[in-house]
């Protein structure tokens, strides 16, 4: 049996191979600097598919046809999917304040489609949940639902799983969380899933922001695209916006991340706030 090394240290060569591939495939920049987060990252990997080097890891993943599955996990491995409930919380205030009473004012337009892109696990999504079904208390008619689209299998598992530690679930509200989680009946887990009738509101898919055509046959009324940008350089931040903002209907909604910015981009966009815009003609 040959026995494997937990971690060997990643040659400059090999760190090259999947800096171009990740900036090339996924947009997300990859200097020098990430050079030992990534070796960590992918030891774990290298050991998984029982190679000794990443020369031979990297040949797995690239190889065509077999190395699909861990190039997946690869893709997954070097992704940072930080997010959390009630992140950024202005976004959810303008959601009620503004967006939702313009579409309650119009009779015909009580179904309102939104999108998390780049949805990470599914507090981005399930915290739009929430917020909406507490809007819906008083305005019965209304309807939603939320596409959440992420490039990585793993963190779109955990998103449809629904499942949080209760670390996780720290920052909602106390009564909103006896409204829409369920603590697990296995008291030695200390964890809490979603409840279904949010669950049944958010579709998860894969989707590469890298792609050029974004497989959704409908438009949205509002969209996050929060803290993704800021891992692209700016031309692909220029073309995931412009691919973006064909997915939402005119008079629609775009929020992106506090430290995310379209200034200089030429977007059929108008700026309504620091990180907040709405979808104009072309
Ligand atoms: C930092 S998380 C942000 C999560 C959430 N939007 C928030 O603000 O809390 C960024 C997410 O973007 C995803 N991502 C990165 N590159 C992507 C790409 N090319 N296509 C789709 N998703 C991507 C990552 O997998 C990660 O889950």
């Amino acid at each position: 049996m040959i026995e494997l090394s937990t971690g060997v240290k990643m040659k400059d060569s090999d760190f090259r191979r999947i800096k171009e591939y990740i900036e090339n495939e996924v947009g997300i920049k990859l200097p020098y600097i990430k050079k030992t987060m990534v070796e960590s990252r992918l030891n774990k990997r290298r050991n998984a598919v029982g190679v000794q080097t990443f020369n031979e890891y990297l040949d797995h993943v690239f190889a065509p046809g077999v190395g699909k599955v861990e190039l997946i996990n690869m893709i997954d491995a070097v992704t940072t999917n930080k997010t959390d409930f009630f992140r950024e919380p202005e976004h959810f205030h303008f959601l009620t304040t503004q967006v939702l009473p313009s579409y309650a004012d119009k009779n015909n337009l009580k179904y309102i489609k939104l999108w998390s892109a780049g949805c990470s696990t599914g507090e981005e999504a399930y915290t739009t949940c929430m917020v909406l079904n507490d809007y819906l208390r008083s305005h019965p008619s209304f309807h939603y639902n939320i596409l959440a689209t992420d490039i990585s299998t793993e963190v779109l598992r955990k998103g449809m799983n629904a499942v949080y530690s209760m670390e996780r679930v720290a920052k909602i509200p106390l009564e909103t969380k006896k409204r829409y989680l369920l603590k697990s009946k296995d008291k030695t887990k200390n964890t809490v899933r979603i409840i279904p009738e949010l669950r049944k509101k958010v579709t998860f898919q894969q989707l590469n922001f890298m792609d050029d055509y974004y497989d959704i046959s409908y438009k949205f009324d509002v969209v996050f695209c929060r803290n993704v940008l800021i891992y692209f350089n700016k031309p692909t931040q220029e073309k995931v916006i412009r691919k973006i903002s064909r997915k939402i209907k005119t008079g629609g909604y775009l929020f992106l991340g506090h430290s995310e910015t379209i200034i200089d981009m030429k977007l059929p966009l108008k700026q309504l706030g620091p990180t907040i815009f709405q979808k104009i003609d072309a």
